[in-house]
Protein backbone atom coordinates (compact mmCIF):
# COMPACT_ATOMS: atom_id res chain seq x y z
CA UNK A 1 0.00 0.00 0.00
CA UNK A 2 2.88 2.19 -0.12
CA UNK A 3 1.82 4.14 -3.39
CA UNK A 4 2.70 6.18 -5.45
CA UNK A 5 5.93 4.82 -6.98
CA UNK A 6 7.82 5.31 -10.16
CA UNK A 7 7.21 1.92 -12.43
CA UNK A 8 10.45 2.05 -14.40
CA UNK A 9 11.45 0.18 -17.29
CA UNK A 10 14.19 -2.34 -16.86
CA UNK A 11 16.23 -3.19 -19.62
CA UNK A 12 19.10 -6.05 -19.58
CA UNK A 13 20.82 -8.76 -21.74
CA UNK A 14 22.98 -11.85 -22.06
CA UNK A 15 25.79 -11.82 -24.59
CA UNK A 16 24.32 -13.27 -28.12
CA UNK A 17 20.96 -13.34 -26.68
CA UNK A 18 18.43 -10.29 -27.47
CA UNK A 19 17.56 -7.84 -25.39
CA UNK A 20 14.89 -7.76 -23.00
CA UNK A 21 12.53 -4.99 -20.87
CA UNK A 22 11.19 -6.17 -17.51
CA UNK A 23 8.76 -3.03 -15.92
CA UNK A 24 9.46 -3.02 -11.89
CA UNK A 25 7.64 -1.00 -9.41
CA UNK A 26 9.43 -2.19 -6.20
CA UNK A 27 12.56 0.29 -7.24
CA UNK A 28 13.79 2.57 -5.45
CA UNK A 29 17.14 5.08 -4.56
CA UNK A 30 18.84 3.31 -1.32
CA UNK A 31 21.89 5.81 -0.51
CA UNK A 32 23.27 9.51 -2.38
CA UNK A 33 27.18 8.73 -1.96
CA UNK A 34 27.96 5.83 -3.58
CA UNK A 35 24.69 6.01 -5.64
CA UNK A 36 23.43 3.23 -5.17
CA UNK A 37 19.40 1.68 -6.11
CA UNK A 38 17.56 -1.14 -5.99
CA UNK A 39 15.10 -3.15 -7.98
CA UNK A 40 13.24 -6.07 -6.01
CA UNK A 41 12.28 -9.69 -8.87
CA UNK A 42 10.43 -12.67 -8.72
CA UNK A 43 12.82 -15.29 -9.51
CA UNK A 44 9.94 -16.71 -12.02
CA UNK A 45 11.04 -13.70 -13.78
CA UNK A 46 12.64 -14.06 -17.22
CA UNK A 47 14.78 -11.19 -17.05
CA UNK A 48 15.84 -12.55 -13.11
CA UNK A 49 18.29 -14.80 -14.74
CA UNK A 50 19.60 -12.20 -16.83
CA UNK A 51 20.32 -9.74 -13.95
CA UNK A 52 21.93 -12.71 -11.88
CA UNK A 53 23.97 -13.80 -14.32
CA UNK A 54 25.42 -10.76 -16.20
CA UNK A 55 25.11 -8.48 -12.89
CA UNK A 56 23.98 -5.57 -14.99
CA UNK A 57 20.79 -3.87 -16.10
CA UNK A 58 19.54 -0.13 -16.41
CA UNK A 59 16.70 1.43 -15.08
CA UNK A 60 14.37 3.48 -17.60
CA UNK A 61 12.57 6.36 -16.28
CA UNK A 62 8.57 5.88 -17.91
CA UNK A 63 7.04 9.17 -19.07
CA UNK A 64 3.10 9.10 -20.52
CA UNK A 65 4.24 8.51 -23.86
CA UNK A 66 5.77 5.04 -22.99
CA UNK A 67 2.61 3.73 -20.70
CA UNK A 68 1.42 1.93 -23.26
CA UNK A 69 4.64 -0.04 -23.44
CA UNK A 70 5.41 0.26 -19.36
CA UNK A 71 2.67 -1.76 -19.03
CA UNK A 72 3.10 -4.03 -22.05
CA UNK A 73 6.80 -5.01 -20.73
CA UNK A 74 4.69 -5.68 -17.39
CA UNK A 75 2.43 -8.32 -18.52
CA UNK A 76 4.47 -10.40 -21.57
CA UNK A 77 7.27 -12.61 -20.83
CA UNK A 78 10.72 -11.96 -22.44
CA UNK A 79 10.40 -15.39 -23.35
CA UNK A 80 7.81 -15.39 -25.37
CA UNK A 81 8.38 -11.85 -27.10
CA UNK A 82 11.16 -9.85 -27.91
CA UNK A 83 9.50 -6.63 -26.56
CA UNK A 84 11.52 -3.99 -27.74
CA UNK A 85 10.31 -5.37 -31.59
CA UNK A 86 6.99 -5.22 -30.47
CA UNK A 87 7.21 -1.67 -28.40
CA UNK A 88 8.95 -0.34 -31.21
CA UNK A 89 11.77 0.51 -28.46
CA UNK A 90 15.17 1.43 -29.34
CA UNK A 91 18.23 -0.69 -27.68
CA UNK A 92 21.75 1.19 -27.31
CA UNK A 93 24.55 1.70 -25.71
CA UNK A 94 24.85 2.93 -21.87
CA UNK A 95 27.93 3.70 -20.85
CA UNK A 96 29.95 1.42 -18.20
CA UNK A 97 27.53 -1.56 -18.77
CA UNK A 98 26.55 -4.37 -21.37
CA UNK A 99 22.96 -4.26 -20.95
CA UNK A 100 21.15 -1.74 -23.21
CA UNK A 101 19.71 1.78 -22.85
CA UNK A 102 16.26 2.55 -24.05
CA UNK A 103 16.59 5.37 -26.57
CA UNK A 104 12.82 7.05 -26.04
CA UNK A 105 13.25 7.02 -22.29
CA UNK A 106 14.41 10.59 -20.94
CA UNK A 107 16.95 9.33 -18.38
CA UNK A 108 18.47 5.75 -18.19
CA UNK A 109 20.51 4.73 -15.14
CA UNK A 110 23.37 1.91 -15.87
CA UNK A 111 23.65 -0.19 -13.07
CA UNK A 112 26.19 -2.59 -11.47
CA UNK A 113 24.46 -5.52 -9.22
CA UNK A 114 26.69 -5.76 -5.66
CA UNK A 115 24.61 -7.87 -4.00
CA UNK A 116 20.88 -9.88 -3.74
CA UNK A 117 18.98 -10.37 -0.87
CA UNK A 118 16.51 -13.21 -1.50
CA UNK A 119 14.09 -11.85 0.28
CA UNK A 120 11.03 -14.04 -0.12
CA UNK A 121 8.62 -13.53 -3.77
CA UNK A 122 11.10 -10.95 -4.33
CA UNK A 123 14.86 -10.89 -4.10
CA UNK A 124 16.49 -7.34 -3.75
CA UNK A 125 19.08 -6.51 -6.29
CA UNK A 126 21.38 -3.84 -4.63
CA UNK A 127 23.37 -2.22 -7.40
CA UNK A 128 25.84 0.82 -7.57
CA UNK A 129 24.60 3.73 -10.50
CA UNK A 130 27.31 3.25 -12.64
CA UNK A 131 26.67 5.69 -15.29
CA UNK A 132 23.14 8.34 -15.98
CA UNK A 133 22.13 9.62 -19.29
CA UNK A 134 19.59 12.57 -19.91
CA UNK A 135 18.10 13.16 -22.55
CA UNK A 136 19.08 17.11 -23.52
CA UNK A 137 15.92 17.62 -24.92
CA UNK A 138 14.79 18.51 -20.70
CA UNK A 139 17.43 21.15 -20.03
CA UNK A 140 16.25 24.49 -19.81
CA UNK A 141 18.17 27.51 -20.83
CA UNK A 142 20.14 27.56 -17.87
CA UNK A 143 22.10 24.18 -18.59
CA UNK A 144 19.33 23.12 -15.70
CA UNK A 145 17.94 19.66 -16.28
CA UNK A 146 13.96 20.27 -15.71
CA UNK A 147 13.14 16.49 -15.28
CA UNK A 148 9.04 17.37 -14.17
CA UNK A 149 8.84 19.08 -18.33
CA UNK A 150 9.36 15.00 -19.29
CA UNK A 151 5.81 14.33 -18.69
CA UNK A 152 7.46 11.49 -16.31
CA UNK A 153 4.34 8.23 -15.37
CA UNK A 154 3.60 7.45 -11.59
CA UNK A 155 2.24 4.13 -10.82
CA UNK A 156 -0.59 4.11 -7.92
CA UNK A 157 -2.37 0.91 -6.70
CA UNK A 158 -2.85 -0.65 -10.29
CA UNK A 159 -3.16 2.32 -11.80
CA UNK A 160 -1.07 4.96 -14.17
CA UNK A 161 -1.14 8.73 -13.60
CA UNK A 162 1.20 11.54 -15.32
CA UNK A 163 1.79 14.37 -12.36
CA UNK A 164 -0.46 16.23 -10.69
CA UNK A 165 -0.18 19.94 -9.71
CA UNK A 166 3.16 22.00 -8.28
CA UNK A 167 2.15 21.89 -5.02
CA UNK A 168 5.65 23.64 -3.33
CA UNK A 169 9.45 23.04 -3.64
CA UNK A 170 12.21 21.51 -1.77
CA UNK A 171 12.08 23.52 1.32
CA UNK A 172 9.43 25.80 0.62
CA UNK A 173 8.28 25.47 4.15
CA UNK A 174 10.87 26.98 5.62
CA UNK A 175 11.86 29.51 2.86
CA UNK A 176 11.96 33.26 3.99
CA UNK A 177 9.47 35.59 1.84
CA UNK A 178 10.88 38.38 0.07
C1 LIG B 1 3.24 -1.77 -13.15
C2 LIG B 1 3.96 -3.08 -12.98
C3 LIG B 1 4.91 -3.22 -11.99
C4 LIG B 1 5.60 -4.42 -11.81
N1 LIG B 1 6.55 -4.51 -10.84
C5 LIG B 1 7.27 -5.66 -10.70
C6 LIG B 1 8.31 -5.76 -9.74
O1 LIG B 1 8.60 -4.81 -9.01
N2 LIG B 1 8.99 -6.93 -9.65
C7 LIG B 1 8.71 -8.02 -10.45
O2 LIG B 1 9.35 -9.08 -10.32
N3 LIG B 1 7.71 -7.95 -11.37
C8 LIG B 1 7.01 -6.81 -11.53
N4 LIG B 1 6.02 -6.72 -12.47
C9 LIG B 1 5.72 -7.88 -13.32
C10 LIG B 1 6.72 -8.11 -14.46
O3 LIG B 1 7.03 -6.89 -15.10
C11 LIG B 1 6.12 -9.11 -15.47
O4 LIG B 1 5.95 -10.37 -14.85
C12 LIG B 1 6.91 -9.24 -16.75
O5 LIG B 1 6.10 -9.87 -17.71
C13 LIG B 1 8.21 -10.02 -16.58
O6 LIG B 1 8.89 -9.99 -17.79
P1 LIG B 1 10.01 -11.08 -18.16
O7 LIG B 1 9.39 -12.44 -17.96
O8 LIG B 1 10.33 -10.77 -19.60
O9 LIG B 1 11.15 -10.84 -17.24
C14 LIG B 1 5.31 -5.52 -12.66
C15 LIG B 1 4.35 -5.39 -13.66
C16 LIG B 1 3.68 -4.18 -13.83
C17 LIG B 1 2.65 -4.04 -14.92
Amino acid sequence: MLYPLPAVMVSCQKPEEKPNIITVAWTGTICSSPAMVSISVRPERYSYHIIKETGEFVINLTTEKLAYATDYCGVRSGKDVDKFKEMHLTPGRCEGVNAPLIEESPVNIGCRVKQVLELGSHHMFIADVVSVEVDGAYMDQKGKFDLNRAGLMVYSHGEYFGLGKKLGTFGYSVRRKK
